[in-house]
């Protein structure tokens, strides 16, 4: 008997939470058979994470996820990008995070579906130099969405100081002023959120992407009522992130240990509200 491929997993539904603390679902199984369930412009965010191919084990029950054919990967991640599409609503925004190259592979295939919004570099710390290339110090995480967006705020930050001495560690000029009461604005660099790679400050053995990546996307795009779509939920981040903006949820990962991470994270997080 032959193993199955990744795509003739089926999801199916683990967890249904519904209230005023938690409204949604998280499913566990394929991400395409599980966007396929969703209606057709249905979520206002939709956030990507897909496994990168890089032949990491993840696990011994799925030993080809991350090692797969090169044309095989790019099929199946071009079957989630028009099944994501489809699910965004009008106004909608899907952001995909990946490597530049993939970033700009998978652009081309969103591009005459979707609105270009932005490449946000996201710190990539410890990468490694290889063959004749630069330093490699970033993801990249693609913005697009469907037409005129629905929602936009545009995020303010803190200005960075410097942790010896506390001042700033930029030089705001005449502007010092304006910086220190309203912060800066959120631009299309993000160095300061490097993936969480610590044991003791992650859910689960594959490092997790910074849990304010997703608080700034939804404070960029999410509104709370509206429904946050994200397949490849890993340690389920993004659902929380989601939950606590008041916003509803549908969550999927292959992996049973992950779906278990996760329904016990929302249910802390219900428990505590
Ligand atoms: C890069 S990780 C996402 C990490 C997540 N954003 C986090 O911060 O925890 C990719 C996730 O997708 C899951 N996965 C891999 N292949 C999948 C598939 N075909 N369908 C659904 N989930 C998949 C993996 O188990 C892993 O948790």
């Amino acid at each position: 008997m032959t193993a199955p491929t990744q795509q003739s997993i089926r999801a199916r539904l683990v967890t249904r939470y519904s209230g005023d603390a938690l409204n949604g679902e998280v499913w566990r199984g394929e991400a395409v058979d599980f966007l396929r369930q969703l209606d057709t412009e249905s979520a206002s965010v939709v956030f990507l994470d897909p496994p990168f191919n890089l032949g990491k084990d993840y696990s011994a029950d799925h030993p080809t996820l991350d090692h797969r054919p090169e044309r095989e990967y790019r099929n199946w991640l071009e079957e989630v990008l028009a099944e994501a599409s489809r699910v965004v609503t009008t106004g909608g925004a899907l952001y995909l995070y990946h490597l530049p190259i993939w970033a700009m592979r998978l652009g081309t295939v969103l591009e005459p579906v979707l609105t270009f919004r932005h490449w946000i570099a996201v710190s990539m710390k410890n990468g490694f130099v290889r063959g004749r290339r630069l330093y490699p110090a970033h993801y990249a995480l693609l913005f697009f969405t469907k037409g005129v967006p629905l929602s936009f705020s545009r995020p303010r930050l803190k200005p960075q100081t410097c942790r010896h001495c506390g001042e700033f560690v930029k030089d705001y000029g005449g502007y010092r002023g304006i910086i220190e009461e309203k912060g800066i604005n959120l631009s299309d660099i993000w160095d300061d959120l490097s993936p969480v790679r610590h044991t003791n400050r992650k859910f689960r053995d594959a490092n997790e992407l910074h849990p304010a990546i997703f608080e700034r996307v939804l404070a960029i795009s999410g509104s709370p009522g509206q429904l946050y779509v994200d397949p490849f939920a890993g340690a389920g981040a993004g659902l929380l992130a989601a939950a606590r903006a008041g916003m509803r949820f549908q969550g999927c990962d292959l992996l049973a240990k992950n779906c278990r991470v996760i329904s016990e994270r929302l249910n802390g997080f219900r428990s505590q509200k």
